[in-house]
C-alpha cells in the first residue's frame, strides 16, 4: 500500500482532540492541499472559513445540533459554495443581461467546494490530524448566514472540525456496505427485497433490539433517527431559503 492509500485507509471521523493548537506550517499545508483540488473549469467557485475564535466555535457548537466536541475543536474550517464572487466581477466587467446563478451553478459550486474539503481532511489525516465533518451547518439558514457573513449567492457545503489525534486513540473503523451493494458494472441495478435484506443483515442483527425510538427494524431506526428527525426537517427548510437567495428566488 502507497502511502496515499494507507492514509485513506487511516482515517477516522475524530470528535476529541489534543488541546493543541494546529502549528501554522500544517495548517497551511491543509488549506494549500485544498487549493489544489480540481474545479469546475478552474473556476474555484468556493470560499474557505477558518475560524479559530473561542467565542464564534462556542456558537456553532450550539446552532450545528448541539454538539459540544465542536467548540473543543482547535480549528474549524467551512467551505462555502460561492458565486458571489464571480458575479460581482461580471457586474464590473459590465457584463449585458447577466442571469442570477441557476442550480448548474449551485451545484458546480457546492461540489468545488466539497472536493476540496475532502482534499483538506485528507492532508490532515497524513499529518496527524484528525477531522470530523458536520452536516448541521447547512441548517440555521437566517442564524448562519448572518453569524458568519454570507452574501446571498453562497451556501456553507461542508464544515469540519481539525485537532490533532490524542495519543493512543483508538480509531473505531465503522463496517461499509458491501461493494456489491454499491458499485454496479456499467448501469445501475436497482436492489429487489432479497438484495436489500442481505445488504443491511449485519446492521440488522447489530441492532439494538430497545431503543428509544420504539423501532422494530433497522430501516424504521434510521428513518427515525436521521432521515424523518428534526434536525433533518430545519436541513430542508434552509437549504430551500439558501437556494432562493443563491438563485434570485428559483421555483423548487
Ligand atoms: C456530510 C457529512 C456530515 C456529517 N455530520 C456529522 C455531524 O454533524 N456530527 C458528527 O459527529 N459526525 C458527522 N459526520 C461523520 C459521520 O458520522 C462519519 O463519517 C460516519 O459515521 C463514518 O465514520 P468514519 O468517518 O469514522 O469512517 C458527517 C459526515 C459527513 C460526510
Amino acid at each position: 500500500m502507497n502511502e496515499v492509500i494507507k492514509t485513506i485507509n487511516k482515517r477516522v471521523s475524530l470528535r476529541r482532540y489534543q488541546e493543541k493548537e494546529i502549528s501554522k506550517e500544517d495548517l497551511d499545508t491543509i488549506i494549500n492541499s485544498a487549493i489544489k483540488a480540481p474545479t469546475a473549469g478552474n473556476m474555484m467557485m468556493y470560499s474557505i472559513l477558518k475560524i479559530t475564535d473561542e467565542k464564534l466555535k462556542e456558537t456553532l457548537s450550539k446552532t450545528c445540533d448541539n454538539q459540544p466536541f465542536i467548540k473543543k475543536a482547535p480549528v474549524i474550517l467551512i467551505f462555502l459554495a460561492d458565486m458571489q464572487k464571480w458575479y460581482d466581477y461580471y457586474k464590473l466587467c459590465k457584463v449585458e443581461d447577466i442571469k442570477s446563478p441557476g442550480m448548474n451553478d449551485f451545484m458546480l459550486s457546492v461540489n468545488d467546494a466539497i472536493i476540496a474539503c475532502q482534499n483538506a481532511v485528507l492532508a490532515a489525516e497524513s499529518l496527524g490530524i484528525g477531522s470530523c465533518y458536520i452536516g448541521d451547518i447547512m441548517e440555521n439558514y437566517e442564524v448562519h448566514k448572518e453569524l458568519l457573513n454570507l452574501p446571498d449567492y453562497t451556501f456553507p457545503a461542508a464544515m469540519i472540525t481539525l485537532g490533532y489525534y490524542p495519543e493512543n486513540t483508538k480509531r473505531v473503523y465503522r463496517e461499509r456496505f458491501k461493494k456489491e451493494y454499491v458499485v454496479f458494472d456499467e448501469k445501475y441495478e436497482k436492489l429487489d427485497d432479497e438484495d436489500l435484506i442481505k445488504m443491511f443483515e449485519d446492521k440488522e442483527n447489530s441492532m439494538p433490539k430497545s431503543n428509544v425510538f420504539n423501532a422494530g427494524s433497522f430501516g424504521e431506526l434510521m428513518y427515525k433517527r436521521k432521515t424523518s428527525a428534526d434536525f433533518s426537517v430545519e436541513m430542508d427548510r434552509s437549504i430551500r431559503e439558501w437556494i432562493k437567495a443563491f438563485t434570485d428566488g428559483v421555483e423548487l
